[in-house]
């Protein structure tokens, strides 16, 4: 018989064996012990960490002879025709091979009406759903709306906003995780001493950690090990980084030791070690820039190990140089490896091109101090010219246009850019504000903040539109509950009316924060925080009663048990409490 890859010998075939994703297993194990069953399903998460499976096995549970049971016996007809796939009540369809709308025609339309052949349910797993066309959704979304009884749909997707919303609202979602570097460490162990294989426990720690929180990335790696290495020795980490060609953090961390110290030497040998030892640059740079990432979460949300899926050796050595740099270099560097791993790939002298990008990396440090100034200036330069014209007409709004349009082609700031290194030493002539006349002191005061108040109401609109871009509906509509945006400083603040708790904590939640971050980055070529507040008293006491009746309806609702417990169920969001007759 010939080898059997591990991720397929091993997929589980139980529940309980699925690791990982309890909280998943639990709630379809409830449905089916209830029988409280959904007609449709949808099963969103990152490759490889168990949808597919589940699907199956979830068919197996609800047509096992025994069923519908969370513990399907394996030895039925039913349960055995599933695993081979023969079964011709649970039928299999790979979307991402048949995108077409005559394939859902003629598999589901066409067969969802007939009775099942033999099992209690018709059951239609559909997977990579996202890869489907828009009038095979179009198509499907008709069934799904008015489903014969016996059907049930399991969908999988990687790509959970690729889905249209008419689609998602008539799902139950289940959303998997990514699966934590020691949790699939320790199914690689249990794996290992079944399959008799000598492995050390930081070498089964680096293979789960190629596999970026993917079960089945973390098993084929562990394949590749094996077809490398011999099976006499032990085998330990040395022999997992030379296998998977990993360049490993310890060397990432000494390439951002020489960003650090901007040192180009260093980082032009770095290469040539790399070089030397036969690596991949272009793995080199990804693996960099998965560094960066981790720093720079590592920086904006702190040490969250859901975020940061490393061993504790790594989380060690992130929590060690996450504050090098600022979150504005660390973007940027990133960044910029990004153009370089695309440039990587076409280039014919790849090696050049990585020791010039890097060498380029060890100087965009000493840019910042530069770009600073030249915002100083701008802003002296604004200040200076609002201060001089005659006060505009209207409100802050008029106020805050003149500058922001006007800066280059003033005379001061169209000074060569050849000159600006001396400037921190010799600064540049007077600029215009020092002229300014002491009684424009109280006008000079209020005009930035004028000024960002009006562009923060504009940043707000462009980061929604952003979020619609983006697919991101979600965040899109709870930024509607933003009734103002400004600047504190550095602080991107987003206040949120006193009945949008919902809202304020979806935003506030880190991994949109971080996109919110990054949009505003991408806006702004700034970096700061994003910072949400919930006003707690509204102005003056100005409370519609209408107000005040629906904060009294949402808090009740929230102190509802059935509420609550779809809450904490499926993670529900109260979204809107509408009074009774609304
Ligand atoms: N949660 C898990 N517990 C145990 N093994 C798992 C788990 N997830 C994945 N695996 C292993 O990985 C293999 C592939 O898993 P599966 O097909 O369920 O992934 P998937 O989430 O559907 O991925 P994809 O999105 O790439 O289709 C399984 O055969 C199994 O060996
Ligand atoms: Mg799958
Ligand atoms: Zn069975």
């Amino acid at each position: 018989m010939g080898y059997q890859v591990i991720a397929r010998k091993w997929r589980p075939q139980r529940f309980e064996d699925v690791i990982g994703q309890g909280a998943i297993t639990r709630a379809l194990g409830n449905a089916l012990r209830t029988g409280r069953l959904h007609h449709a399903y949808l099963f969103a998460g990152p490759r490889g960490v168990g949808k597919t499976t589940c699907a199956r096995l979830f068919a197996r549970a609800l047509n096992c002879l025994a069923g519908p049971t969370p513990t399907p016996c394996g030895v039925c007809p039913s349960c055995q025709e599933i695993a081979s796939g023969e079964s011709l009540d649970v039928l299999e369809i790979d979307a991402a091979s048949h995108t077409g709308v005559d394939n859902i025609r003629e598999v589901i339309i066409a067969t969802a009406g007939n009775r099942p052949a033999r099992d209690r349910y018709k059951v239609f797993i559909i997977d990579e759903v996202h890869m489907l066309s828009t009038s095979a959704f179009n198509a499907l979304l008709k069934t799904l709306e008015e489903p014969p009884p016996h059907v049930i749909f399991v969908m999988a997707t990687t790509e959970l906003h690729k889905l249209p919303e008419t689609i998602l609202s008539r799902c139950q979602q289940y959303e998997f995780r990514a699966i934590g570097v020691e949790v699939i460490a320790d199914q690689l162990q249990r794996i290992a001493e079944a399959e008799r294989i000598q492995i050390s426990r930081s070498a089964l720690i680096q293979i789960a950690h190629a596999g970026r929180g993917s079960m089945r990335d973390a098993q084929s790696a562990l394949d590749q090990v094996l077809a490398f290495t011999g099976t006499d020795a032990v085998i330990g980490e040395s022999d997992v980084r030379e296998s998977l060609g990993l360049i490993g953090l310890d060397f990432l961390a000494e390439v951002v030791d020489a960003l650090d110290a901007a040192d180009p030497g260093a980082a032009t040998r770095h290469v040539q070690r790399l070089v030397q030892a036969g690596y991949d640059l272009r793995q080199f740079l990804r693996e960099l820039m998965a560094y960066l990432r981790h720093l720079l979460v590592a920086q904006v949300v702190g040490l969250d190990r859901e975020l940061l899926p490393v061993a504790d050796r790594e989380l060690a050595l992130i929590e060690r140089q996450c504050r090098r740099f600022t979150v504005a270099d660390l973007t940027r560097f990133f960044s910029l490896l990004a153009e370089l791993e695309t440039q990587a790939r076409v280039a014919e002298d790849a090696r050049a091109l990585v020791e010039v990008g890097l060498i380029k990396l060890t100087q965009l440090g000493r840019l910042k101090p530069l770009e600073d100034i030249l915002a100083r200036l701008e802003a002296l330069l604004a200040d200076g010219r609002a201060a001089r014209s005659p006060a505009p007409p209207a409100g802050p709004a008029s106020a805050a246009k003149a500058p922001a349009e006007a800066p280059a082609r003033s005379a001061p700031a169209a000074r060569p850019p050849a000159a600006p290194p001396s400037w921190p030493a010799e600064p540049p002539p007077a600029p215009p504000a020092e002229n300014l006349p002491p009684e424009d002191d109280a006008r000079k005061a209020n005009a930035p903040d004028a000024l960002d108040e009006t562009d923060a109401k504009a940043l707000l609109r462009r980061l929604k539109a952003l979020a619609e871009q983006d697919r991101r509906p979600l965040l899109s509509v709870h930024l509607d509950a933003v009734v103002a945006a400004r600047w504190q400083g550095n602080d991107f603040e987003l206040v949120f009316g006193p009945a949008a708790q919902a809202a304020e904590q979806y935003v506030a939640q880190p991994r949109e924060k971080l996109y919110l971050r990054e949009s505003l980055q991408r806006l702004t070529r700034k970096a700061a925080n994003i910072v949400t507040r919930l006003e707690r008293h509204p102005t003056k006491g100005a409370v519609s009663e209408r107000e005040a009746r629906e904060a009294a309806l949402r808090a009740e609702a929230e102190g509802h048990p059935a509420v609550q417990a779809i809450q904490k169920r499926f993670g529900a969001v109260l979204l809107e409490v509408k009074p009774p007759g609304d």
